[in-house]
This record gives structure tokens, C-alpha cells and sequence, in this order.
């Protein structure tokens, strides 16, 4: 068992609880288990740190300022192979290049604002899990 770092980023939930219920239905249709869940507000410094290798990059400011505008919803997702398999069901960052039926083809608008986030690999896992939730 393996465990991931899920976020629903802030312009799914501003939208509201329908297409929040819509993803976790889909990750729990995946297999997966959500041991940890909750809904945040993100302050600056910690989604600098969250995002802290994409420092310097065109598109830090404006992810940094995308991510702390409104709360997001922050899920600890356990399953065999969880990093991996998550990151296949949610898609290329690019939701005009995400597989069909991917979250980020159905939910995702662009390449800054694709709805959803997931762990890269198992360090980022525990780095982030560890940032969001303290574990
Ligand atoms: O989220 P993912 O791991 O798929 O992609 P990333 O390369 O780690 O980038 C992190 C986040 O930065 C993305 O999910 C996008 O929200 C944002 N981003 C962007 O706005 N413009 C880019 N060219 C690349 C990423
Ligand atoms: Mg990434």
C-alpha cells in the first residue's frame, strides 16, 4: 500500500460541490482510499514552499497567486502503486493534451488552471503529505 498527495485546486471548488463530489467519485472508482480530507485555505508560504521547485519559472508568480485564491480541497489517497496510478488518472498537465476521460480532459480549462494536482513520485508524496497535513 502506497500512499499520495491529492489537491482539488481553487477554481473546482469555487465552482462547487459537484464537481468536487465528481472527482473523489472518480478517484474512489480508481481503487483508491482517501485516509486524510479537508478544505483550506492555503497561505502564501506554504504553497511557496509546496511549489518551491518551480521557483524562478515564467509561470511560478501566477501559480502561487492561482493557488492561495480561494480554499482548496486537500486529500491523502492510499492504494497499491497510489503515485503512479493517480497520475494516470488525472492526466497531463495540459488539460488540451490529458487522455480522454482523464480528469484533467473533463474538469481542467488550461495548462495553469487543470483542476487538480498529484504527487510526481514518492518523495514528493511524502514532502507534501508532510507539508499539508504534518505527517
Ligand atoms: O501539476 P504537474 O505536476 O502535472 O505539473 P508541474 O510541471 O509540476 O507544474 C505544476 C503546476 O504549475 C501545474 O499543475 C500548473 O498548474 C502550473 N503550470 C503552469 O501554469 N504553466 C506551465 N507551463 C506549467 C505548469
Ligand atoms: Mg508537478
Amino acid at each position: 500500500m502506497q500512499s499520495t498527495y491529492f489537491m482539488i485546486k481553487p477554481e473546482i471548488v469555487a465552482a462547487g460541490e459537484q464537481q468536487i463530489g465528481a472527482i473523489l467519485a472518480m478517484v474512489n472508482r480508481s481503487g483508491f482510499r482517501i485516509t486524510r480530507l479537508a478544505m483550506r485555505q492555503l497561505d502564501r508560504a506554504l504553497v511557496e514552499d509546496f511549489y518551491g521547485e518551480h521557483r524562478g519559472k515564467p509561470f511560478y508568480d501566477s501559480l502561487v497567486e492561482y493557488i492561495t485564491s480561494g480554499p482548496v480541497v486537500c486529500v491523502r489517497l492510499e492504494r497499491e502503486d497510489a503515485v503512479a496510478a493517480l497520475r494516470e488518472l488525472i492526466g497531463a498537465t495540459n488539460p488540451a493534451e490529458a487522455a480522454t476521460g482523464t480528469v484533467r480532459d473533463l474538469y481542467g480549462t488550461s495548462i495553469g488552471e487543470n483542476a487538480v494536482h498529484a504527487s510526481a513520485n514518492a518523495d514528493d508524496a511524502a514532502r507534501e503529505l508532510g507539508l499539508i497535513f504534518g505527517d
